[in-house]
């Protein structure tokens, strides 16, 4: 992994299991979450994920690494039907032993199940899909195990189903035992179930019925440093399948962990080439489906230039004025991303044209400009307040957000002064 900045690594400590003799090393790595991103989106200027990027990295850690390997996914394949076969082929060429499917996967489990199924990828779920699985198809099964190397690693996936706190640590607890008794030496529980919830439950479990590995699915873009609590290894899953961990196990009883963002370094081509392909058709079933950037009207900043000039001009070198600019540079040029950074795409779901004036404009900000333009010393427009700037400005896409310091950049440019990009505090990890 020399070309990854391996961010966090754990100290060694002693396995559980205990070493048995005849068994070599034994290496687990879990990353997912992937949602549904196929590659990085890089908003916030966090450049880290990608199915690609991630396979080059798993390439590079099974040719360093010696001995037994087990991949799980942590599931939440992610929400659109047109990008699950794209999805599944890409696990299927990491390798993944085990899909640890989320409540949302088991959802649709009747869309992911042929999909998954056509690319033998195990899955797995402890707690009962929401609904039975549809006629002719397979039960989700509890629990998953893989032998690799005279190692037998049992997975298993918990997330907010149908049971109760109290029945899920049973259910855990039972799960440990049973994956245990068949011979298990290694026992990992997928989690779904957020951090307060995962380690109440983990505390109802008795000490011996806990797994050995908690992989848990987190809402945060950066790899948190795994973490030993009450004999269970903590290791965290960074949304947008933006983070990878690895897991060290050797036959005389240690184990070590680490964690890293899937931030550099090579992508696989084959994957990569698959992914511009789906990219390519979505595109040109957008081309060949929408009416074009000039059918959609609305007030464009041409329309202002004859009184508000300096206003257009600072806005025409403003980040918001390039935001598609960034798309087409920086990333793709795809409808999940221009909700936000193009206003014909955000009225109308259409292309916004392929130059001129585009991206977050007058019209995403003040309302009532058709007015403004018939009276405009009597009819005022209206502007977009904080919340309306945090639509699009989350915590997710937007993560150095301050309010005031962004507004004062967007005013500065309506009032005529040019704004350079605003200097982004380093980012913070947590
Ligand atoms: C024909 C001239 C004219 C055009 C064209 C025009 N405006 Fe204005 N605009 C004005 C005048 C005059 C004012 C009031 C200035 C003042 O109160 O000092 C104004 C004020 C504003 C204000 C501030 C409102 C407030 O509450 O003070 C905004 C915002 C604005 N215009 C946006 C736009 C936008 C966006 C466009 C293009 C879609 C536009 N204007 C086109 C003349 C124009
Ligand atoms: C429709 C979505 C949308 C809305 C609404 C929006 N923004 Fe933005 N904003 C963006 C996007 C997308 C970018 C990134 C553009 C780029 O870098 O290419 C951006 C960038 C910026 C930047 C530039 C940051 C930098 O690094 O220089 C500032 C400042 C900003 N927004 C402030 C605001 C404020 C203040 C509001 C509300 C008054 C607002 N935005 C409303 C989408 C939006
Ligand atoms: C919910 C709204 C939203 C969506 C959806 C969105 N973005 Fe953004 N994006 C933003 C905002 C807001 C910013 C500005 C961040 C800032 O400067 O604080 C931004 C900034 C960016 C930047 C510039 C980052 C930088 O620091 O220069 C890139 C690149 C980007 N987005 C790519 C994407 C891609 C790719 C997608 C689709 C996968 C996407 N965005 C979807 C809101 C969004
Ligand atoms: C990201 C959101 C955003 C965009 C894009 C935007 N504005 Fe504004 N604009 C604002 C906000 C917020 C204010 C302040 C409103 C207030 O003070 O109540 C403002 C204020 C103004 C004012 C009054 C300035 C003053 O204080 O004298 C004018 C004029 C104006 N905008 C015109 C424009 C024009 C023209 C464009 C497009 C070229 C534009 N704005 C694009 C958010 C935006």
């Amino acid at each position: 992994m020399r070309r990854c900045a391996w961010l966090l690594v754990l100290a060694t400590v002693p396995l559980l299991a205990g070493g048995q003799p005849g068994r070599g090393d034994l290496s687990i790595a879990i990353g997912g979450l992937c949602q549904d991103y196929l590659e990085a989106c890089g908003c916030g200027g966090r450049n880290a994920g990608g199915l690609a990027r991630r396979a080059a990295m798993l390439t590079q850690w099974r040719a360093e690494t010696p001995g037994a390997k087990v991949i799980i996914e942590a599931g939440d394949i992610g929400q659109r039907t047109d990008r699950l076969p794209v999805i599944a082929r890409c696990l299927a060429r990491l390798s993944v032993d085990v899909v640890a499917l989320s409540a949302q996967d088991c959802e649709d489990w009747s869309k992911l199940g042929p999909v998954l199924g056509a690319h033998l990828l195990a899955s797995t779920c402890l707690t009962p899909p929401v609904g039975p699985p549809a006629a002719g198809q397979p039960e989700v099964p509890a629990a998953r195990t893989v032998e690799s190397g005279g190692w037998k690693v049992g997975i298993m996936a918990a997330f907010a189903g149908r049971l109760a706190e109290a029945d899920l640590a049973d259910a855990v607890g039972g799960g440990v035992t049973r994956l245990r008794a068949d011979g298990c030496q290694v026992v990992v529980l997928v989690s779904h179930l957020g951090s307060e919830l995962t380690a109440s439950l983990l505390a109802k479990v008795p000490a011996d019925r806990r797994p050995t590995v908690l992989a848990l699915a987190t809402d945060s873009d950066f790899a948190e440093s795994p973490a030993e609590r009450d004999g269970v290894l903590w290791v965290y899953q960074a949304r947008r399948a933006r983070s990878l961990s690895t897991i060290d196990f050797t036959a005389d009883g240690s184990r070590t962990a680490r964690a890293a963002l899937v931030e550099e370094g090579p992508h696989d081509p084959v994957m990569e080439a698959w992914i511009d392909e789906y990219y390519r058709r979505v595109r040109d079933g957008e081309s060949t489906a929408s009416p074009t950037a000039a059918q959609v009207t609305f007030p464009r900043p041409a329309a202002c230039v004859s009184c508000h000039g300096r206003a257009v001009n600072a806005w025409r070198t403003h980040a918001h004025a390039q935001a598609v600019t960034t798309l087409e540079q920086r990333a793709r040029d795809v409808a999940g991303c221009m909700g936000c950074h193009d206003e014909t795409f955000r009225r109308a779901g259409v292309r916004p044209p392929a130059s001129g004036d585009r991206g977050v404009q007058c019209a995403t900000c003040h309302d009532k400009l058709e007015a403004h333009l018939k009276a405009p010393r009597t009819s005022k427009p209206t502007a977009r307040d904080k919340a309306g700037c945090e639509s699009c400005h989350t915590t997710e896409n937007s993560p150095h957000w301050e309010y005031q310091r962004y507004r004062e950049s967007v005013v500065g440019a309506c009032q005529g002064r040019p704004q350079p990009r605003l200097a982004q505090p380093p980012a913070t990890r947590g």
